[in-house]
């Protein structure tokens, strides 16, 4: 299948009067962790060794997250031209790395690793398509769209694989869903609030997981719609084994929608009082 590439993007419908500055750091945090993903595939790789369509599966794969990047990278610098994504890239390296040399899932199993990937894909498949559509920003629009589709399109090749597994490997409910609300809880961590230091502040300014994971969520979460929620939901449902479109289904969504919107308010919160508390120091300087 023809994957599409940056020069399909219409870089020069650029509109600066469009950007909504509550989004760049948000982007620009995203690249890093997408360009991040060729590690991803060396531990895939290894965890999934003896199994060639996975392998070549999984490079593929990492190649189209690494594109992620690049298209969200160079949008980052169109939007803010004195910002380097090569060297936020060079420092989220340095600081954040993964265990790339396991020889078998940190989630137990390979059914267990292919559901931990699901989730990742239902939250970058609902992430992008929530930016997407309410970005005004014609070129991150498209770039929103077009990695949106692939994050879907992850989310399903994960999906395929995590079958063939769970027929041999028989991964029980309680351990499917647990392993599925592990990694969900999992993205807090320093993955995300890292990238956002990185993308966002000063080499000189001491890394803080409580402000950057803020920083982030506090403006992440202001861009779903209950509509992502709900079919981010039905992919998670999928995932472990139970009805998409059912009731439960639409009860944890209602449910998700209520919590997310109380944590957004609590980041919102935070964010307002530290920008506050900052304002005398920047007004005495
Ligand atoms: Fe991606
Ligand atoms: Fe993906």
């Amino acid at each position: 299948m023809k994957h599409w590439t940056l020069d399909q993007i219409a870089w020069d419908s650029f509109d600066p009067s469009k950007v909504d500055p509550e989004i760049v750091p948000l982007v620009k945090a995203a690249a890093l962790v997408e360009k991040n993903g060729v590690d991803y595939a060396v531990y895939l790789n290894n965890v999934f060794v003896g199994d060639p369509d996975f392998s070549r599966a999984a490079d593929n794969w990492a190649v189209e997250e690494v594109q992620h990047g690049d298209a969200l990278g160079k949008w980052g610098e169109i939007a803010d031209p004195g910002w380097s994504f090569d060297e936020a890239f060079r420092r989220y390296r340095e600081g954040y790395k993964i265990d790339v040399k396991a020889d078998a899932s940190i989630r137990g199993s390979r059914t267990g690793e292919l559901i931990a990937r699901c989730m990742v894909e239902t939250g970058t498949s609902s992430y992008y398509t929530a930016l997407g559509d309410s970005t005004e920003e014609p070129v991150l629009r498209q770039v929103c769209r077009l990695i949106a589709a692939d994050e879907y399109r992850h989310f399903k090749l994960f999906y395929d694989h995590m079958k063939r597994y769970l027929a041999r490997e028989k991964l029980s409910f309680p351990k499917r869903l647990r392993v599925a609300a592990g990694r969900i809880g999992e993205s807090e961590d320093d993955e995300l609030a890292f990238a956002y230091h990185c993308g966002n502040e000063t080499p000189d300014t001491p890394y803080s997981h409580d402000r950057c994971i803020t920083g982030y969520m506090g403006r992440a979460m202001g861009f779903y719609r209950f509509r992502h929620i709900e079919r981010g939901m039905g992919m998670i449902f999928k995932s472990i084994g139970l009805e998409p479109r059912g009731r439960l289904s639409d009860m944890a969504a209602k449910g998700a929608w209520k919590l997310l919107q109380w944590r957004r308010e609590k980041y919102r919160q935070t964010l307002i009082r530290v920008a506050n508390e900052n304002a005398p120091a920047r007004a005495a300087a």
